[in-house]
């Protein structure tokens, strides 16, 4: 039986939904408030909890052979990235769990300080390495599903909204290529107590991504360009009225300030581990908005 947290998120579900077209027992971590139907009709046993409460993680743990942990944080890193993640990598050690998946984020280990997230994450890192457990640590770049209603409104309008500088690189991944990875790491040997770099076959600059919708949907695209520094007066206004939500602005600042990419090597790893080609950007969006 996996268990899959975040199972209504972005990635979540690609795993729930990969996981049942193999016909794999999977239980579904969801919330009530959760839109977790498609689940169900699927096949997943729904388990309904709320990761900040420990005893539904105690309970969700319960006759589980593989974790993969795959939720998201909203504005709540301590809560969700960290004690969530540190309560079920303690029930999967005290049920003796066969491996333990957990999504990180590219970039994790530069000590970015803004970012409860990428903090919160490298000490979850760490704990799962020091727990004993087998496990895998994926460290994506960003995911390409991001990308779809900014190419649905590019479709309907040709205009492309993009912050910051048009020269910063990524390394975009299919969702759905990340979704595979986090199921095979549970089976391959040598995904075994490793941490792999995730991203797609190219390292875009943010201004190639207008580029690939020009070419879909064959029109010219309106770039919308505000600079970092409008960010950055929006946030400290923002934090006048509220501190919390400055705070939680650190990890998007983080992400529109920074490069993510996989390097080439690091991409040749991920294909012979998994035995697979990385999805380009371009292919995604075809297949989920192409016309
Ligand atoms: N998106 C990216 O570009 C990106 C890049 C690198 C790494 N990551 C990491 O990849 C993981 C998946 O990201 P995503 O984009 O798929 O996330 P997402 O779409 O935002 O989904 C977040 C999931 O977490 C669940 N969740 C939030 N609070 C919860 C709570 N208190 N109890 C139970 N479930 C809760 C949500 O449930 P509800 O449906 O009930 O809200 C949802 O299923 C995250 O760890 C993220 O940090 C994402």
């Amino acid at each position: 039986m996996y268990l899959v947290t975040g199972a209504t998120g972005s990635l979540g579900r690609r795993i729930v939904r990969q996981l049942r077209e193999n016909e794999q027992p999977v239980k579904a971590f969801v919330r009530l408030s959760s839109s977790f139907g498609e689940l169900e009709d699927r096949g997943a046993e729904i388990f309904i909890g709320d990761l900040k409460e420990e005893r539904d993680i105690v309970k969700a743990c319960r006759d589980v052979k593989y974790i993969i942990s795959s939720h998201g944080s909203g504005k709540d890193a301590q809560a969700l990235d960290y004690r969530a993640n540190i309560d079920l990598i303690d029930r999967a050690v005290a049920n003796n769990v066969e491996h333990f998946v957990f999504i990180s984020v590219l970039g994790v280990d530069r000590g970015y300080q803004d970012s409860a997230t990428f903090k919160a994450k490298r000490e979850v890192e760490k704990y799962l390495i020091a727990s004993g457990l087998s496990y895998t640590i994926l460290r994506p770049s960003g995911f390409a599903n991001n990308i779809i209603p900014l190419a649905e409104r590019f479709r309907d309008t040709g205009i492309y909204f993009s912050i910051g500088d048009q020269k910063n690189r990524s390394s975009i991944v299919s969702t759905d290529d990340l979704a595979k990875i986090a199921i095979a790491s549970t089976q391959i040997e040598a995904a075994k107590n490793q941490i792999f770099a995730v991203g797609g076959p190219d390292i875009l600059k943010r201004e190639d991504i207008p580029r690939i919708l020009a070419r879909l949907f064959n029109r010219e695209p309106i770039v919308i360009n505000p600079p970092l520094e409008l960010f950055d007066g929006l946030r400290i206004g923002v934090g006048l009225i509220n501190p919390q939500l400055n705070k939680s602005l650190g990890t998007l600042r983080t992400l529109l300030a920074n490069e993510f990419f996989c390097t080439i090597d690091e991409i040749a790893r991920l294909e012979s581990t998994f035995e697979m080609k990385m999805e380009s950007l371009e292919s995604f969006l075809h297949r989920y908005v192409g016309q």
